[in-house]
């Protein structure tokens, strides 16, 4: 048998399991609490976990969750699960799955080595610090979150190759050829798919006039069951897989993606294409209550947040005090408030800008920072400022997925188009979406990002540049062990919901799925609000909080966590966030 045909054979073999919709011979178990432990409780949520053995994928989305794991099954490691999992949620999941992206891998291996690959998008060379404003100086509605000029460089593919070279045990076509498959047969929509397809119709027409498969041929609206059929992905995809970084960056990928930004304005050269690529960093590791967390350096500003604010909380009885109360709630927002607004000053790509993050982590520091917190009173964010003696001691839909293998080792991903469906440009002819990424610079000082955050000079546009970025992938060891592989998408909430996944789990003693589903409640800083989910607090807690000064908005859900962690027996609990489709597989 030749190898493409042998190929082909077991890609076929796994798009019918998929298509039928089992993949293990082993039925996962029921999550032993979900159904009396979370159904009384408005704060929880509910969806069940899945449990397994050796191996386990946690995805936003189920068909994603499943090509992972059967390329564990077939004895691929996380990292070869990794590039099946991202490049099929390209396909799946086009509202934040990407290869017109960016995102952020930590990943820990099982002799305690560990990782981070930056494929963060970066400026295009012809950027300029002030390219979304206008003559006064005044920033161009929309002009950095739609439309051609609103895309960095995407770095998707460049990370994907650069994993599997270093880490990668499959054949790299074996991981590429499940998504060109799902792209040529169709994957049927889900009735959040559909409606989040219908919500940017508009913009869909306005940029990608009479020639995106995203909108029906009939003009009709999209709904539960359609099936979207992507034959210009899947050339693509065939494309990646038979030549790697050059059948992207390179060829006629590369001349479709130059010619569609040419078509609309936008800046991007071959020369940004050839510049492009990730970056391995040195993961933050920092430490709570016993726990040690390994997350995301610069330039992420989530890995700082967190383990900022994870400090910040040690000194404080949150067990005590309990999920969602008053105490814990009002001690939690004033430790965001005060990270967030560190954040706006000091936090950019580092390949640009001297960050301090050692001063950022130092204890003295954030103990200086907590000086003024008051238990009794909200610290009015126009009263504080980023913390000056730093240097002494010293969009929406972005989606995440965790990944475990039988040899233990772990990934954490966090990806991103920006907003959902990005920029709206799909590449005429390949199409993909391209990312919004540019919004996330500090497109003017002080004004505020399409997530509300602000920013200045350490995050200021430069030619090929990272934007700052939210993303959090995080592992947790505890005994120096593999204990929680966790991330989420949300924007600037992204540091926030995992750093109360975290304390749900270390604090509250909660399972993962639990730690997941509790409800979720954010504080950036500027603006001034606590965004909150619908049951976040009971009308007790939250008329408290309102008398010491806290004001809310309810934004709806906050983030997708996708969570593993690993039982004393080192069995695995797979927890995907009940906000969305998400799915976890394992065996
Ligand atoms: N684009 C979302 C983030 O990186 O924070």
């Amino acid at each position: 048998m030749n190898t493409s045909y042998r190929r082909r054979r077991l890609s076929l073999a796994l798009l019918s399991i998929i298509s039928q919709g089992f993949l293990f011979a082993q039925q996962p178990e029921k999550n032993p609490f979900s159904q009396n432990s979370t159904a009384h409780a408005p704060h929880i949520l509910s969806k069940e976990a899945v449990y397994g053995h050796k191996a386990m994928v946690v995805s936003a989305h189920p068909m994603a969750s499943r090509v992972g794991a059967e390329i564990l099954q077939r004895g691929g490691n996380a990292f070869d699960a990794t590039v099946a999992v991202q490049f099929a949620l390209a396909v799946v999941y086009p509202v934040a799955g990407n290869i017109g992206g960016g995102g952020l891998i930590v990943a820990r291996m099982p002799d305690g080595k560990t990782f981070a690959l930056d494929f963060r998008e970066a400026a295009p060379i012809l950027a300029s610090r002030d390219m979304f404003l206008d003559s006064a100086g005044n920033v161009i509605p929309a002009l950095s979150t739609h439309g051609h000029k609103a895309s960095g460089i995407p770095g998707t593919v460049d990370a994907m190759v650069q994993l599997h070279k270093k880490y990668g045990k499959l054949p790299w076509k074996a991981l590429v050829q499940p998504s060109v498959d799902i792209a040529r047969k169709g994957v049927f929509l889900t009735t959040r798919e559909a409606d989040g397809l219908n919500e940017v119709r508009e913009s869909l027409e306005q940029y990608n006039p009479g020639k995106s498969y995203f909108l029906k041929a009939d003009k009709t609206r999209w709904k539960a069951g359609d099936k979207l059929v992507q034959e210009d992905l899947a050339q693509v995809m065939e494309r990646i897989r038979d030549k790697g970084r050059d059948g992207f960056y390179k060829g006629k990928t590369a001349e479709l993606l130059l010619a569609e930004m040419k078509r609309g304005g936008g800046i991007f050269t071959q020369k940004d294409l050839d510049a492009y690529t990730a970056k391995w960093r040195t993961p933050l590791r920092g430490a709570y209550r016993g726990y040690d967390i390994i997350t995301m350096p610069p330039p992420s500003a989530g890995g700082v947040g967190l383990l900022q604010m994870l400090s910040m909380l040690e000194t404080y009885p949150l067990k005590e005090w309990g999920v969602n109360s008053e105490k814990t709630a009002h001690c939690m927002i004033e430790v965001e408030r005060r990270s967030y607004a560190d954040r706006a000053e000091y936090l950019g790509d580092p390949d640009f800008y001297n960050v301090p993050v050692k001063g950022l982590l130092s204890k003295p520091y954030l103990a200086s920072r907590m000086a003024s917190y008051n238990p009794d009173k909200a610290t009015p964010s126009s009263e504080l400022t980023f913390g000056k003696d730093v240097r002494k001691y010293e969009s929406d839909q972005t989606t995440h997925f965790s990944i475990v293998d039988p040899s233990g080792n772990a990934v954490s991903l966090t990806t991103t188009l920006n907003g959902a469906y990005g920029s709206k440009v799909v590449i005429g002819g390949a199409g993909f979406f391209m990312n919004n990424e540019m919004d996330d610079f500090s497109v003017k000082p002080g004004a505020p990002n399409m997530f509300g955050a602000i920013g200045g000079e350490a995050n200021a546009i430069q030619p090929r540049k990272r934007m700052l970025s939210s993303m959090t992938p995080t592992i947790v060891e505890k005994d120096g062990k593999l204990f929680l592989v966790l991330g989420t998408p949300g924007g600037t909430t992204i540091t926030t919901s995992v750093l109360q996944a975290i304390i749900n789990v270390v604090d509250h003693n909660m399972t993962a799925q639990q730690a997941v589903a509790t409800r979720r409640f954010h504080h950036q800083y500027v603006p001034d609000i606590v965004r909150i989910e619908s049951g976040t607090f009971s009308a007790e807690v939250e008329s408290a909080l309102q008398r010491k000064g806290h004001s809310f908005r309810n934004i709806g859900a906050i983030g997708k966590v996708e969570m593993i962690l690993v039982r004393p027996d080192t069995s695995l609990e797979g927890a995907a966030d009940p906000r969305g489709d998400d799915s976890a597989a394992g065996f």
